[in-house]
């Protein structure tokens, strides 16, 4: 009985959150999804420096942007990037729609290794905090690889 009420309720938020998406103008679109990288980006910049060495390791720090980067991630990039939202104020390649499921897959990978990287982070241990901030480095570029054009 209960996973069944669980199941009507996925499906009623899911069924509103397709609304959502349809009703949003892809100039929207594009701005949301490149805040998000943004803010992403702007907490993943300084543990970066701190795992090359330039600025001295703070594992609080650490801790808190990968909390915050691991949060930002499950906003609904998948919303943002909608199909038919290339244009010329965005770096989005159109083999994001022709590869839907591989992209978005990608986007799972990010949030799966952001979360782990919060969790490890949240223990404490740097040279295990580096080992999975390289593969949440390997997941960015590996999609800006296939997906975002070059500047
Ligand atoms: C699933 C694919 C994907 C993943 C994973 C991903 N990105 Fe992106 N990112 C994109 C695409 C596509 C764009 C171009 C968006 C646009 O211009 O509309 C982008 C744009 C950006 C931008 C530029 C935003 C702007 O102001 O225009 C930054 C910065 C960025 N990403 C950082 C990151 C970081 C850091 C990570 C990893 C922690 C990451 N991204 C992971 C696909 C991805």
């Amino acid at each position: 009985m209960r996973t069944h009420r669980a199941i009507l309720i996925a499906a009623a938020l899911t069924a509103v959150t397709t609304a959502a998406w349809a009703q949003m103008k892809p100039e929207d679109a594009i701005k949301a999804r490149q805040s998000v990288m943004r803010v992403i980006a702007l907490n993943v910049g300084p543990m970066g420096a701190m795992v090359k060495g330039d600025v001295a390791f703070d594992a609080g720090v650490f801790a808190t942007n990968a909390a915050r980067a691991a949060s930002v991630s499950t906003m609904a990039l998948e919303a943002y990037f909608q199909e038919g939202t290339t244009s010329d104020d965005s770096r989005a390649m159109e083999e994001i729609w022709f590869n839907r499921d591989d992209f978005e897959s990608r986007l799972e990978d990010l949030r799966d290794n952001l979360a782990r990287l919060s969790e490890i982070a949240a223990g404490g241990d740097e040279a295990a905090m580096k080992d999975q901030f390289g593969e949440v480095g390997k997941v960015c570029k590996g999609c800006h690889d296939e997906y975002r054009e070059d500047e």
